[in-house]
């Protein structure tokens, strides 16, 4: 049985009180209670957190959290990951208690990129409120589209994109091919997958690429309003540096996100964006994309042309 969303993320961080700062007061995410003095929690609906922050020996990206519906697609889910020769480790009733979820496991994919399973919707029934004034972040009626996106690095994509639609039930949304050293005859062009299991466009994305230091490529959270992108932009220019810019604000050609980039404290980088396509997967033909973005989008490490 298939995922059902990206329920929450799990982030490692040396210095917590960056990671506090950062996703409260540059990102607008709202701590939540946690009981454990090693772990920070951000809220962004009616769940009880989305980013687990723990502390650790280095700053990155740990692992997704993938949700299912209930026990019986959680198991053959875990069996499915088995038989395909994955490793399953089963976390104990106190931990999955304390990620308030019914059952947790924990496996890797083909890349070597880690992500927890778990099934079991808690409710934080305190009304969320952002401490810097973002409206609303889009998880879908009920949560049901997820946080957000992630990105991962996949140096054996066929495996690994076989692996994410035959295993746990992903299906492809675009196909893409972008060629990042001018689309000569020399430039093999890097393979991408845009990955749905909900009406998101994609809640996962794998590159071509070898693997990240950081965990993970980027993460996506999408707001309810430009607005809310607007002002978020306006807080990273604030901060001269502190917040590292990493794409200017553009839109994506195939999920239609209006967006920017910017560094986390763990490395990797985190999309904000508004007005992302939503679609009906029981319809949806894949697309094929070979641009990134129809404006915008210039990263820090590209030159002026
Ligand atoms: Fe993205």
């Amino acid at each position: 049985m298939a995922v059902k969303s990206l329920g929450y993320v799990v982030i490692q961080a040396r210095d917590l009180g960056a990671w506090r700062d950062f996703a409260a007061n540059v990102v607008g995410l709202m701590p939540a209670a946690s009981e454990r003095d090693d772990v920070v929690l951000f809220r962004m609906d009616d769940r009880p957190f989305r980013l687990w922050v723990e502390k650790g020996e280095r700053d990155g990206f740990v692992a997704p959290g993938w949700e299912f519906a209930d026990a019986a697609a959680y198991e053959t889910a875990l069996a499915a990951l088995a038989a395909a020769g994955r490793p399953v480790e089963r976390a104990g009733v106190m931990e999955a208690r304390s990620r308030q979820v019914y059952d947790l496991a924990r496996s890797s994919d083909p890349a070597g990129n880690a992500m927890e399973l778990f099934y079991g919707r808690f409710v934080d029934y305190a009304p969320f409120v952002s401490p810097a004034g973002v409206s609303r972040f889009v998880t879908g009626a009920n949560g049901d589209m997820g946080l957000g996106h992630v990105v991962l690095t996949a140096p054996n994509f066929a495996e690994t994109h076989a692996f994410y639609k035959k295993v746990l039930g992903f299906s492809d949304t675009d196909l893409g091919r972008f060629y990042l050293m001018g689309g000569g005859t020399d430039d093999p062009g890097v393979g991408f997958a845009f990955l749905h299991c909900n009406g998101r466009h994609h809640s996962l994305a794998l590159g071509e690429m070898p693997e990240s230091p950081n965990g993970a490529v980027h993460m996506m959270l999408e707001v309810g309003a430009l607005e809310d992108v607007g002002r978020a932009y306006d807080r990273v220019l604030k901060s001269k540096g502190k917040v590292p810019l990493s794409a200017t604000l553009g839109r994506h050609v195939n999920d239609k996100m209006t967006s920017f980039y910017m560094q986390t404290p763990g490395g990797f980088d985190l999309e904000y964006g508004w007005n992302g396509l939503e679609i009906d997967p029981a319809t949806w033909v894949p697309t094929t994309s070979l641009a990134v973005s129809d404006w915008g989008h210039k990263w820090a490490h590209e030159k002026d042309d």
